[in-house]
């Protein structure tokens, strides 16, 4: 080995002993007799000290050194006159003997410390210096302990890890696929997968009982900070289980890794309908650490001459507490954030309860201080609060009272990174309609099975048909989703055929797995997770990125390798994708 120690090893222990370090140059500070300079690993870092009086040449070398300089220095530990109690190698440092550049490096195009002053492009493209950074490096090391842990606990339940090919047909996860096209088959493409929902289902038919895998997945959709167009699942499927048992598995083992990465012991996490969820938070991923439900106020609102409200669908308000004091300005803010086109509201009322007992609104032309204190009333709002009510059609109305929910909550410090919120979403329905095309999409994916209750729906009412579905949500997050599946082929045709698919196309698309449930299929279910959320989740973030090694930009390019890009001629003739001279 070319050294004996790591950076981030010695201790006060370790005085006098002889040892051998290598790591990169940080910086160095040079006090005239003496020269310091921070030597970093992954593991940390350790000070190295050059005396002038002692050995001049040595200390001459040491001044040469540039920052990020890979170098392997002999010497003795000695203890700090100046200890630094921040870092653990803080009361040591080491007296160099010999010192070898291993490497010399060019003078990197931003710092490599904590604080850095490199821009997010410029750090993109040297990602691989970016990667050197501690922040980063704590969230790619983070990532690592998840993933071992998820491996250990689900092994540990018998789950086995099986690999499924990446190169496919389209699997329908409500995304565009990204192709590949064939050499050896002009005019063919494969796709990548959106997720292996089709494999695991034909694992479960070939008795592999408990299956995960942590997978790459690609979606070719619009990217935000918690989206890439490649990201990784770990995905789930189990056999002879309902609902229950499902959900009972994984929230065991999002608790134990709860408790084993972060030591935190995560409450029984409540469930609730996605009727529900949508009605008291507008979102179908309520944020469950702070309360602010929705209420709502057509009863009381309507009828009074505002022509406003009397038009709308649904008239919905927050009440935010001990928020009366709010100014002018504050409001007005308020106004303008939710009339973005992110938001989407047209308006916003509001309703003062000050403490003196005095009723502020900005409808007081319509409405008086006793019908205004009976909506107070019914949102459980006391002096001091401020009600916040928009109104429009419902999901509109809904949608905009969830973003306007969640600044508040951000406003008012009720959102901390600390605290975690758990939450099984359930009872989806099992097809939403395209309000354009009035064509029905499936909510979840084609092979998520009904609710037997609703059976009888099906064709009559199909809207009102609910799912064996659920979402895992935490702090607002969706970090999974899964259902129990169709395994018969009749339902299989049935809910193709709902969702447009002609029997032709239908046999096209899915004849394997339809085939394949008539050869004894067992009943099934699962769920997939996304893991790059699960770990900014740990890691306190919102953005996925970070814990990506290689993320691709906002723009889906990969700056660093400087991909997609254009590939020649000759390989595109290969590929019989050249455009051909008439
Ligand atoms: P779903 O489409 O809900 O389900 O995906 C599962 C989880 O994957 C994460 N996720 C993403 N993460 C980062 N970037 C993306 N572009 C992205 N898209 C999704 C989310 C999501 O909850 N086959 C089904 C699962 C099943 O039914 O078992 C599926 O893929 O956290």
């Amino acid at each position: 080995m070319l050294r004996s120690h790591t950076c981030g090893e010695l201790r006060i222990t370790d005085l006098n002993q002889d040892v051998t370090l290598c790591g990169w140059v940080q910086k160095s500070r040079d006090l005239g007799g003496l020269t310091f300079v921070d030597l970093r690993d992954r593991y940390g870092i350790t000070q190295l000290t050059f005396n002038m009086e002692e050995n001049a040449e040595l200390c001459e070398q040491a001044r040469e050194l540039g920052r990020e300089y890979v170098i392997q220095i002999k010497g003795k530990v000695i203890e700090r006159s100046s200890k630094n109690k921040n870092i653990p190698t803080g009361e040591i440092e080491v007296e160099v003997k010999e010192i070898k550049v291993l490497n010399a490096s060019k003078t990197p195009p931003f710092t490599i410390e904590d604080e850095t002053d490199g821009g997010e492009e410029l750090r993109m493209k040297y990602r691989y210096l970016d990667l050197r950074r501690k922040p980063v490096q704590d969230k790619i090391l983070l990532r690592s302990k998840l993933a071992i842990a998820v491996r250990n606990n689900l092994s540990q339940a018998d789950f086995i890890e099986v690999e499924t090919p990446y190169l496919i047909k389209s699997t329908p996860e409500g995304a565009r696929d990204f192709v590949v096209p064939s050499r050896m088959h002009e005019g063919q493409f494969y796709a990548l997968p959106q997720s292996p929902q089709t494999f695991k289902q034909l694992l479960m038919v070939s008795g592999y009982d408990k299956y995960f895998q942590i997978v790459k997945c690609f979606r070719d959709e619009d990217l935000r900070a918690d989206r890439q167009p490649e990201f990784t699942q770990i995905d789930c499927e189990m056999t002879f289980v309902e609902q229950e048992d499902v959900l009972q598995q994984f929230e065991g083992l999002m608790k134990s890794l709860f408790q084993e990465i972060k030591g935190v012991d995560l409450p029984n996490f409540p469930r609730m309908s996605y009727a529900d969820a949508m009605k008291h938070y507008g979102s179908d991923k309520p944020d469950l650490r702070f309360d602010m439900k929705f209420h709502e106020l057509n009863h009381l609102a309507q009828g009074k001459g505002f022509k406003v409200f009397d038009e709308a669908e649904l008239v919905v308000g927050i009440c935010a507490k001990g928020c009366a004091t709010y100014s002018r300005k504050q409001l007005d803010k308020l106004t303008a954030f939710v009339k973005t086109p992110q938001v989407g509201a047209k308006g916003l009322v509001y309703v003062k309860l000050n403490e003196d007992g005095s009723i502020k609104s900005s409808i007081d032309k319509f409405y008086s201080a006793e019908q205004l204190q009976e909506w107070a009333d019914e949102m459980g709002a006391e002096k001091g609060d401020l009600l916040l009510i928009i109104s429009g059609d419902k999901n509109h109305s809904r949608n905009a009272m969830s973003v306007l929910r969640l600044q508040m909550g951000e406003e008012l410090g009720l959102r901390p990174k600390d605290q975690f919120a758990p939450l099984w979403v359930v009872d989806f329905p099992l097809l939403e309609k395209d309000e354009e095309t009035g064509n029905f999409h499936a909510m979840h994916h084609p092979f998520t099975s009904p609710k037997t209750e609703d059976l009888d729906k099906i064709e009559t009412a199909p809207e009102e048909v609910r799912a064996n579905a659920y979402d895992m949500v935490i702090n607002g997050v969706e970090l999974g989703g899964g259902s129990i599946r169709i395994s018969e082929r009749k339902m299989q045709e049935k809910m193709l055929s709902l969702l447009g698919f002609s029997e032709e196309e239908a046999r096209a698309q899915f004849g394997f797995l339809m085939d394949a449930f008539e050869y004894g299929t067992p009943p099934h279910g699962g769920i997939a997770f996304g893991f790059d959320r699960m770990c900014a989740l740990f890691g306190g973030t919102e953005s996925i990125r970070d814990y990506i090694a290689f993320p691709k930009n906002n723009a889906g390019r990969d700056v660093m390798i400087d991909a997609p890009s254009i590939i020649d001629g000759e390989q595109l003739d290969e590929l019989h994708l050249a455009v051909k001279e008439s």
